[in-house]
C-alpha cells in the first residue's frame, strides 16, 4: 500500500445512484420498495472508493453540482479521498437503478445532468495540468455531459503526455462511444472497453478470444496504447499487454448488482499495477475486485476478506494466438 498519492481519477460527468430493491419489478404496475439507498456515484468516484477501500491513496477530481454535493463530501472524508472536484451551478444528476433481487436483474433511470461551461472546464484542466506531475496514474471514467466536446478525454491525455520527461503519468480511460474513439487516437496507457464496446470502437464483433487479442494488437500497435482489458460480463475479461494476453473467467457467484463491477475492475488494475504485479495476477485481482463489488449494493469493496476469497477462485488461462 502506497504512502504517497499516486492516483487519480477523474469524473466529469458523476451521478447520486439511489438503488431502490423492487422483488419482481413490474412496468406499468404498482410496485413496493423493499429498500432504498442513496450513494454517490459516477465511475471515476467509484474507482478511487475502490482503490481506498484496499489502502491506496487518492485524489478525485472531475464535475460536481454544488446544490447536492454532501454525500460525496461526506463518502471522500470517510474514505480518506482528496476532493479536487470543480463544484459548478446546480445538482449532480441522479440515477435509480431499480435492483430487481427476485428476477435478478437492473433497470436504470437516468436524469440528465448540469451542462458545465467552459470556465468550469478551464478550471478542471488547471487542476489536473497542477496534479499531472505528483500521481503516477490518472484513471479518466464514464461518459461526458451534454454540451461537453467528445474529444475532452483526449484532450486530458495529451495535456498529460505533455508533463515534464519521465514524469508523465499513464492514463487509464474507461468510457465509450465517441469520446472513447476520439481519445484512443491521443494513446491513453490502458483501455478498458467492454465487449460491446470494442465491437462498436473497431465496427467488427471480435467472435473468439483470439479475435479479441488480434482487434486489441491493432489498436495498440496503431495509436501506441499499451494495455487492453476487455470485459465480458460473466465471462470474465481478456488482458492483452506486450506478448501477453491472458483470459480471467470469474467464479460462479451471488450477483447482488452488477453496477460498477467495471469500476471495480479498473481499481484493481490500477491497484494492481501500484503493487508491480505481473499481468497474470493483476488480472487475477482486478477480478477478484470486480467479483467483491457484485456481492454488494453500494460504493466501494466489502472487505478485503472478499478480495482475497474471490482472489482464490479466479481461473487464469494464456490466451494463444491464431
Ligand atoms: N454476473 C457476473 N458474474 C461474475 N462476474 C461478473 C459478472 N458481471 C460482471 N462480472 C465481473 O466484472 C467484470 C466487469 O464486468 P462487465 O464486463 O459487465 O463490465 P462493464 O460492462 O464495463 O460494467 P460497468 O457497467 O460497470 O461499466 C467482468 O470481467 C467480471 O470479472
Ligand atoms: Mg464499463
Amino acid at each position: 500500500m502506497s504512502q504517497a498519492n499516486r492516483v487519480v481519477t477523474v469524473t466529469i460527468n458523476p451521478a447520486i445512484d439511489q438503488t431502490i430493491s423492487i422483488p419482481n419489478f413490474t412496468a406499468g404496475a404498482v410496485n413496493r420498495v423493499r429498500e432504498s439507498q442513496m450513494h454517490a456515484g459516477g465511475k471515476g468516484i467509484n474507482v478511487a472508493a475502490f482503490l481506498a477501500d484496499f489502502g491506496e491513496h487518492a485524489t478525485a477530481t472531475g464535475i460536481l453540482g454544488r446544490a447536492n454535493d454532501e454525500l460525496f463530501r461526506r463518502l471522500f472524508s470517510e474514505k480518506g479521498i482528496v476532493d479536487r472536484c470543480v463544484r459548478i451551478a446546480g445538482a449532480t444528476r441522479i440515477g435509480v437503478k431499480i435492483a430487481d433481487t427476485a428476477l435478478r436483474q437492473t433497470t436504470d433511470i437516468n436524469f440528465p445532468g448540469q451542462t458545465p461551461e467552459p470556465a468550469d472546464i478551464a478550471r478542471l484542466f488547471a487542476i489536473l495540468g497542477e496534479l499531472a506531475t505528483e500521481h503516477e496514474w490518472f484513471v479518466l471514467s464514464g461518459s461526458i455531459p451534454a454540451g461537453v466536446s467528445a474529444e475532452i478525454y483526449a484532450q486530458m491525455i495529451r495535456l498529460l503526455a505533455g508533463a515534464p520527461a519521465g514524469r508523465a503519468p499513464k492514463v487509464v480511460l474507461d468510457t465509450s462511444g465517441e469520446a472513447l474513439r476520439q481519445a484512443v487516437l491521443a494513446g491513453p496507457w490502458l483501455i478498458k472497453p467492454n465487449i460491446d464496446e470494442l465491437a462498436e470502437l473497431v465496427a467488427e464483433r471480435p467472435a473468439t478470444a483470439a479475435d479479441i487479442v488480434r482487434v486489441a494488437r491493432v489498436l495498440m500497435q496503431r495509436h501506441g496504447i499499451a494495455s487492453v482489458v476487455v470485459s465480458m460480463g460473466k465471462a470474465g475479461a481478456v488482458f492483452i499487454e506486450g506478448v501477453e494476453a491472458i483470459w480471467a473467467t470469474p467464479p460462479a457467484v451471488e450477483v447482488q448488482s452488477t453496477v460498477g463491477a467495471g469500476d471495480a475492475m479498473v481499481a484493481g488494475i490500477v491497484a494492481g499495477k501500484l503493487a508491480g504485479l505481473p499481468l497474470a495476477e493483476c488480472a487475477r485481482l482486478a477480478t477478484a475486485f470486480s467479483v467483491a463489488a457484485i456481492g454488494r449494493i453500494g460504493s466501494g469493496l466489502p472487505s478485503l476478506a472478499a478480495v482475497e476469497a474471490a482472489r482464490a477462485r479466479v481461473a487464469i488461462r494464456p490466451i494463444s494466438d491464431g
